[in-house]
């Protein structure tokens, strides 16, 4: 069967060799000669002007302390006419429901830990303004509700949120595993819901001549 990697060429970037290297393994197994994968930096990005018709960058911005020069970088990288899609979260739009008494103070300490570290974890709602700030045109922004419910918390407890506890200070490691314990008992209320806004914004860089 024709996949869209037959005809385009896809690279995919990352800094970090482990998930270079396995997704690198993926592609091997798939048989996807067409799609290869790079560590390199966004910041130091080792192609030419004009490289691409398309970027996607998802859930990289918000660990990001300069996302506004990566955005200059990325500009670019693409072809006049060319397109970025960047699709990333805003931890203040997160939501479980009946919400746990431990789970506002932890998110806030995990927030503050990801500022701490120069991320932003509310880039989200600020992802249009930067491209528009940054020479990108014709921005369309699509905000995504997602929807879960017992099972998908319990996947949130278990694969998703124990990887942001070393956002906390240790001192604030065991208000962590209370708030963790808490959902994972919210997991198994029938009536739990876990309500999520997912931002996606893309914006083009002007065809040439224009
Ligand atoms: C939450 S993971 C998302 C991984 C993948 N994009 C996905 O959607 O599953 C964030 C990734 O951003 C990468 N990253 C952060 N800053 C980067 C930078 N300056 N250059 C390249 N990759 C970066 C990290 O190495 C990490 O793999």
């Amino acid at each position: 069967m024709a996949t869209l990697s037959d005809r385009l060429s896809v690279v995919g970037v990352d800094r970090n060799e482990v998930f270079i290297e396995k997704a690198t393994r993926l592609a091997e197994e798939s048989e996807l000669p067409n799609l290869t994968y790079l560590m390199a930096d966004l910041y130091d990005p080792p192609f030419p002007a004009d490289a691409f018709d398309f970027i996607y960058a998802r859930l990289v911005f918000m660990h990001l302390s300069e996302p506004e020069s990566a955005l200059r970088i990325l500009h670019h990288l693409l072809k006049p006419g060319g397109r970025i899609l960047i699709e990333d979260a805003d931890r203040d739009c997160m939501f479980f429901e009946p919400a746990p008494e431990s789970f506002p103070e932890y998110w806030r300490n995990v927030q503050n830990g990801q500022r701490r570290r120069g991320g932003d974890p509310n880039v989200g709602r600020k992802l249009a303004s930067y491209l528009k700030a940054n020479k990108f045109n014709d921005i369309c922004i699509e905000v995504q509700p997602i929807l879960g419910s017992g099972a998908e918390i319990e996947f949130m407890v278990q694969e998703l949120l124990p990887t942001l506890n070393e956002y906390l200070e240790p001192s604030l490691r065991a208000q962590g595993d209370v708030a963790l314990r808490d959902l994972a008992q919210l997991a198994q209320d029938p009536r739990a819901t876990f309500l999520h806004f997912w931002f996606a914004v893309s914006g083009g860089r002007a065809p040439a001549g224009s």
